[in-house]
């Protein structure tokens, strides 16, 4: 059951376009040509009791249902009249923690100043712990929950929730708990993530090394013993953390019990070998990978993560080499990294435009990049990211005719509908 009591169920009929993306032949994470495969029923009708879906077939046949007819008092029924129904979103990269935005950075950087730039003058991550660290935690709580509010108005049902812009022990605690506090509001799924290493806070400038001695004796056992956090993740890059912090972060998660993922060549090219030996469920950004990072990846159920949101907001020109990294076979997932810095975005089916109009990603890839390899990022695949009977009842419809346009129609918000575990939400466009 899930994490609410469902007494109704619901049963979607005539969908237009239902996208299961049910299994293919290969097992584990979509890659290449399976990443194209949608699993698409049209017609479609799927069936949820207790916030788990029963079935997904055919409009006929489903209100046929022996089960069907002699409930048909506590069902719910919604016609989605030729619209299209997919899989909740699952963005598996965000960092939803914090109380501003950053004004005077973003208009540095439209004067052109860079990304390294602005956080070597006094903006950046490091300016954000400020509010963080004088937050209560219920104000913190609200913020994380507005946001995950306005993610699921996209259409996303599961999200993971970055800490990191804390930055003390007590402050990266209180990130956690305001997201746990949040994630008991919604009714969507949030794993949460402590990033204790995003960047080395002011105070410990001069001795960047007690500061990840910090991370990994105090603030990863607190984390675990508290089970505040599923994953630890580690900023892996220039003017944040070097691969030998990074590895030790690593391993004091391994020790503590926790999952690792990192932010990884967003700023400049850390090899990948190394921290792929600690089975990262995850590796995000990657904008500057070579051949070998590539090839590596493509032969390990590591998801590679593209934040194309970040790339845009920052003005950069280039963008992660998907078509690169989906021939040579790697798993891409597509996710907001909604930030207040990099990309203060929620919306899902805008990183899908982006995929596909500035990495040269098809719009099927880019849903499958987005619902099923998400879920794998986060290692929900047993739970998220399709379809099919068993799994937990997260949808979005779409008022569209076609779910090509999902993407196709710039930062727009077609998401009509959200089944959140089995619960209903109307998004703003419903009537
Ligand atoms: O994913 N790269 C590191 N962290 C964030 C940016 C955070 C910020 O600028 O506040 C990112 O882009
Ligand atoms: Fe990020």
């Amino acid at each position: 059951m899930s994490k609410r009591e469902i007494n109704h169920a619901l049963l979607l009929v005539n969908i237009r376009q239902l996208l299961t993306l049910s299994a293919t032949r290969n097992a584990g994470p979509r890659r290449g040509a399976d990443l194209s495969d949608l699993g698409m029923i049209e017609d479609g009708a799927v069936l949820c009791v207790g916030g788990k879906i029963v079935s997904a077939g055919k409009t006929k046949p489903a209100r046929s249902d022996v089960w069907v007819r002699r409930n048909r008092k506590r069902i719910v029924e919604i016609d989605c009249a030729g619209r299209v129904v997919l899989p909740g979103f699952v963005d598996s990269h965000t960092h939803p923690a914090f109380v501003s935005p950053r004004l005077v950075d973003f208009e540095k950087r439209v004067a052109g100043a860079t990304y390294e730039q602005i956080a070597a003058a006094g903006g950046g991550i490091r300016s954000s712990a400020d509010g963080v660290r004088k937050a209560g935690k219920a104000q913190l709580a609200e913020k994380v929950l507005a946001a995950l509010r306005e993610m699921s108005s996209y259409g996303t049902t599961a999200v993971e929730a970055k800490s990191g812009y804390g930055l003390s022990l007590e402050a990266e605690m209180k990130s956690l708990e305001a997201i746990r506090i949040a994630a008991a509001k919604w009714p969507g799924t949030v794993v949460p993530t402590l990033l204790g290493a995003h960047v080395v806070p002011q105070e410990f400038q001069d001795k960047p090394h007690e500061y990840v001695a910090m991370v990994c004796e105090q603030t990863i056992p607190q984390a675990a013993k508290r089970k505040l956090a599923q994953f630890v993740d580690a900023f892996c890059d220039a003017g944040a953390f070097g691969e030998e912090d990074s590895a030790k972060i690593f391993e004091a998660a391994g020790r503590n019990g926790l999952q690792v993922r990192a932010h990884i060549s967003q700023l400049n090219r850390t090899p990948l070998r190394r921290l792929l030996t600690f089975d990262p469920a995850s590796l995000d950004h990657l904008d500057h990978l070579d051949d070998d990072d590539i090839s590596l990846l493509a032969r390990t159920n590591t998801i590679a993560t593209l934040v194309p949101g970040a790339n845009y907001f920052l003005g950069l020109e280039k963008y992660p080499p998907a078509r690169k990294l989906i021939n040579a076979g790697a798993a891409v997932a597509l996710a907001t990294d909604y930030n207040p810095g990099s990309s203060p975005t929620a919306n899902m089916p805008f990183v899908l435009s982006l995929a596909c109009t500035q990495m040269q990603m098809s719009p099927a890839e880019a849903v499958a990049a987005a619902t099923i390899n998400g879920a794998w990022a986060l290692r929900l695949q047993e739970r998220k990211g399709s379809i099919e009977a068993g799994k937990d009842a997260d949808l979005a419809v779409f008022d569209v005719s076609d779910y090509r346009e999902i993407a196709y129609w710039v930062a727009a918000n077609r998401c009509l509908q959200t089944v959140l575990n089995g619960e209903l939400q109307q998004n703003c466009l419903a009537k």
